[in-house]
């Protein structure tokens, strides 16, 4: 098979952490696993210098045919003057609203080499793998009305309305119990029924979901205040782990601090089946555009790579060359090979293109 990818590098450590995968995907290519065809184009910061927008029409356009995009991270202090709906952001943001991008997966994993990174104790982390399913294109962040407002007496007023349908629980419950079948089989869904309407409905959808759908996964709903408490207690409890926007927001962050450095955290995310039957996708790692270390080789590939590996399990059904790739990270890091964000004090470290070109070699 072959598969186009458009690449997205963007600004600040973005094409530093793409040349990695670039570095990667060259090694792959030499398994003869598949073919595989790269584009590559501006957006962020990058993009505004060049067309005066975050996000030029025709790379939104390349963008719906490519199989997948692989995007590295957009901003920095450059474009912190200019204007808020042409910010680098903004070029994210309308990628992901355009191509409908409405599961965000975020798996939150502690290598046993990195462990002692956890803000948790190793033996609470090691080995812990996670995957959190936030919904991503509906809820409080986008619910109208949406607005401040000024009181009579002059004191303001302000309101955010979370609203979800049927419709957007349903599909965003399938992602989870798909992804649950191809892991551990269980799914724990986090809402508030118990002061919520939407929580209700959000329960109420996932049960239905599960019943006529999923009857060989089990599934759980704990409430969104006790499941922070559980991650922080006792994560190993959950492996994949669905919720709303706003909730999966504020857990996904707790998640990444068990798991040791923002560079090593990737992310996928996923719309609906498009003409050829495959998802929209978007992958990036969880991390920004580093403007402190950019242009010194010190950025940490791996969220990027980890990233790419989602693609091929996610977009591309390539679950072994998955397998494979993430063990190469493993393995290299079993083989004690650290960027500078997770090496124990710094010393030995090495760089970007050195980090990547051990996994290629692995
Ligand atoms: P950041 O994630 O860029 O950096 C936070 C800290 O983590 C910094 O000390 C950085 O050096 C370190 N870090 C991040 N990624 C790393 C990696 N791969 N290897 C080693 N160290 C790494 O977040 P920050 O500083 O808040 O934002 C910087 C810029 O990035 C801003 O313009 C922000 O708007 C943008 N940003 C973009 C995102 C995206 O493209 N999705 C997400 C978050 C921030
Ligand atoms: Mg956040």
């Amino acid at each position: 098979a072959s598969y186009n990818l458009l690449l997205l590098p963007g600004d600040g450590i973005g094409p530093e952490v793409m040349a990695g995968v670039e570095t990667v995907l060259a090694a792959l290519r030499e398994t003869g696993i598949a073919r595989f065809e790269t584009e590559t184009d501006l957006v962020g910061g990058a993009a505004i210098d060049r067309h005066g927008k975050p996000l030029a029409d025709e790379t939104l356009e390349r963008a719906k045919a490519a199989d997948a995009i692989l995007l590295g991270a957009v901003g920095g202090p450059k474009w912190n003057g200019v204007a808020y709906d042409i910010r680098p952001e903004a070029g994210l943001l309308r990628l992901r609203k355009d191509l409908a991008l409405f599961a965000n997966l975020r798996p939150a994993i502690c290598y046993p080499a990195l462990a002692d990174a956890s803000a948790l104790k190793r033996e609470l982390v090691e080995g812990l793998d996670i995957m959190i399913v936030r919904e991503l294109t509906g809820g409080v962040y986008f619910g109208e009305p949406k607005e401040i407002t000024v009181q009579a007496d002059g004191s303001k007023r302000a309101v955010d309305t979370q609203v979800y349908t049927t419709g957007e629980i349903e599909r965003i419950a399938h992602v989870a119990f798909d992804l649950a079948r191809k892991r551990s089989g269980r799914v724990a869904s986090a809402e508030k029924n118990n002061v919520m309407k939407s929580g209700v409905l959000w329960k109420e959808v996932v049960t239905q979901v599960h019943a006529e759908h999923y009857a060989d996964v089990a599934l759980e709903h704990v409430l969104a205040d006790n499941c922070a408490m559980q991650l922080v207690r006792r994560p190993k409890q959950f492996d994949v782990l669905v919720t709303d926007n706003l909730f999966g927001d504020v857990l996904s962050d707790v998640a990444a601090m068990l798991t040791g450095s923002l560079g090593m955290l990737p992310s996928a995310s996923l719309g609906a089946a498009g003409d050829g039957g495959m998802r929209r996708a978007l992958y990036e790692p969880v991390h920004g555009s580093a403007p402190d270390i950019a242009g010194a080789d010190k950025a940490n590939p791996i969220a990027m790579i980890g990233s790419l590996a989602m693609c091929l399990r996610y977009s591309f059904g390539l679950g072994e060359a998955a397998d494979l790739l993430d063990g190469a990270i493993t393995d290299t890091l079993a083989a004690g090979t650290r960027t500078a964000d997770i090496a124990a004090d710094g010393a030995g470290a090495v760089g970007t293109k050195a980090m990547a070109e051990a996994i290629a070699a692995a």
